[in-house]
């Protein structure tokens, strides 16, 4: 656990349980509503990187229900960007993180959804609340600034260190070529100085598997605000660090997770590989 929630300890309770409450029925809808046949609905910063009507159906229902319940409250989401509000609080939502895996029926894909003061960015915000619901399993993550993180109602825990080549790494990659060019040439030179990369599919899910034990460290570039959000804050109360390179808060360049001793050394070796740089194409080739 980490720093004091900005708002009261009943106020961040409530935000906790409307998080899981919207993250659950919104699951609800995605799980039940799978077509046989998932089609995409649109694209958007390529064409692998794509929508589908259940990705907007979902953002809509999380978005109804907030202006229901906390007219006064922003809503930055996936899909369809921010509704600014004047309460001070910024929900922020991923209405399937893990489109991909839907997509193709690999049961890996998450709801997830955050309450934060400030900014809704990740440089500016503190997240006070999250939830991600891992929707094909059922599984539940909560956590509130200050209080914890849970899943399923009992506490999880990131593993404790272990050296850099016995740690079991996640990460994730972009949807454009320059941006995966760089990715690839940073994974090359990882892989053999690690115990072996997961990448599962979905930014949410990788940090929740990391703050109950089931990936020693986690790093990507190219996290949106809402892949980070409410997972970020159930990482850090299971007791990660959660960080970016060079000093600046894990955001859209980078993200590293996991047990300080060893995110340490991966931040280390990334800033070493520039992995905070993407890989335009050599146009002499
Ligand atoms: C993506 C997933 C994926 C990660 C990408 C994200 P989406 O989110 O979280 O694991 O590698 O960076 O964009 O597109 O499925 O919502
Ligand atoms: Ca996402």
């Amino acid at each position: 656990m980490t720093e004091t929630s900005p708002l009261d300890k009943a106020t961040t309770q409530r935000l906790v349980v409307l998080a899981a409450d919207l993250a659950r029925e919104a699951g609800d809808m995605v799980r039940r509503g799978r077509p046989r046949d998932v089609v995409v609905a649109a694209t958007k910063s390529s064409p692998i990187d794509v929508v589908t009507a259940m990705d907007l159906a979902s953002e809509a229902l999380i978005r109804a229900r907030i202006a229901a319940v906390r007219p006064d409250d922003g809503i930055l989401g996936e899909e369809q960007g921010l509704l600014p509000g004047s309460s001070g609080i910024t929900w922020v939502i991923d209405p399937i993180d893990g489109t991909v895996n839907y997509l193709y029926g690999i049961p890996a894909y998450a709801v997830s959804v955050a309450a934060v003061t400030g900014p809704p960015r990740p440089d500016a915000w503190t997240v006070v609340a999250g939830c991600v619901h891992s929707v094909a399993d059922g599984r539940v993550w909560t956590a509130g600034l200050g209080k914890g993180a849970r899943c399923d109602g009992s506490p999880v825990q990131v593993n404790d260190p272990v050296p850099l080549a016995q740690s079991l790494l996640g990460t994730g990659f972009g949807y454009t070529a320059d941006r995966r060019r760089g990715q690839a040439r940073v994974v090359a030179a990882l892989l053999p100085q690690v115990r072996d990369i997961r990448r599962i599919g979905s930014a949410a899910l990788d940090l929740c598997t990391l703050a109950s034990g089931g990936l020693d460290l986690y790093y990507e570039r190219g996290l949106q605000p809402w892949d980070l959000a409410a997972a970020s804050l159930v990482a850090q109360e299971a007791g990660a660090l959660v960080l970016g390179l060079r000093g600046v808060p894990a955001d859209e360049a980078m993200t590293v997770a996991g047990p300080e001793l060893t995110v340490r050394a991966l931040v280390a070796l990334l800033e070493d590989l520039d992995a905070d740089r993407d890989e335009p194409a050599d146009p002499t080739v």
